[in-house]
């Protein structure tokens, strides 16, 4: 609770210092806080999570850190593949893409656009695709990091979600 709450401190301090005059945030905390890979994975989330009525996510370094982690180890140990993301306490979004590189943008939209698939009133969609949208929209996850690696001819992005979404019988919002 603690962590967290400082954590919380630590975000909402990178905030109003990079918003007030894009300045790095004091050396007393991580340097990279939130910078424009976060903001534009953010800013992703929260434009699909606004047209449902749902509210905002907020950045964490913490699960930012826990997915980089793992996509430099998929992209030095396993060419960029898949990871097994299986077993986690937060909810885990993955999105591996060959040839051109994709921006977080574009990758949290290719998630998104599952909702045209999507209807509310079952909360079901076309053959069970739409675990990616869900997460993206689900209102209980209250923060999001997110991390990019990329191999000769591939990139691996994963997003964490906290608390984890898609529970099983409940729908999103
Ligand atoms: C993924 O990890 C889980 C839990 O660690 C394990 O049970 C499962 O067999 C793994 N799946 C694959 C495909 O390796
Ligand atoms: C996306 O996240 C949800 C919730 O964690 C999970 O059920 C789904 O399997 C994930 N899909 C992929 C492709 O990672
Ligand atoms: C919607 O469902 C169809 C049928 O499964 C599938 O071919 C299509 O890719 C889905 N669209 C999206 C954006 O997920
Ligand atoms: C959910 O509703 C949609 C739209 O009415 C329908 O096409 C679909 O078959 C329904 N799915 C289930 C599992 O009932
Ligand atoms: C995100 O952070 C702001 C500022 O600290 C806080 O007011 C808000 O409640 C947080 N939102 C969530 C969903 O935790």
């Amino acid at each position: 609770m603690a962590r967290l709450l400082l954590t919380l401190i630590i975000i909402s301090l990178a905030i109003s210092q990079s918003s007030s005059q894009g300045s790095l945030p004091s050396s007393t905390t991580t340097p990279t806080l939130i910078n424009a890979a976060a903001q534009e994975y953010l800013d992703a989330h929260n434009s699909a999570r606004a047209e449902v009525g749902v509210q905002p996510l907020n950045w964490s370094v913490t699960l930012k850190n826990t997915a980089r982690l793992i996509v430099l180890y998929q992209r030095d140990k396993n060419n960029c593949k898949f990871a097994n993301l299986s077993g986690r306490k937060y909810g885990a979004n993955q999105s591996w893409n060959g040839g051109t590189q994709q921006s977080p943008q574009e990758v949290v939209l290719t998630w998104v656009s599952e909702k045209k698939n999507y209807t509310y009133a079952n909360n079901s969609c076309l053959d069970d695709k739409c675990g990616l949208y869900k997460q993206v929209v689900w209102k209980k996850s209250l923060e999001l990091g997110c991390a990019q690696a990329s191999c000769a001819d591939s990139t691996l992005t994963i997003c964490f979600y906290n608390p984890p979404g898609n529970i099983v019988g409940e729908k999103p919002y």
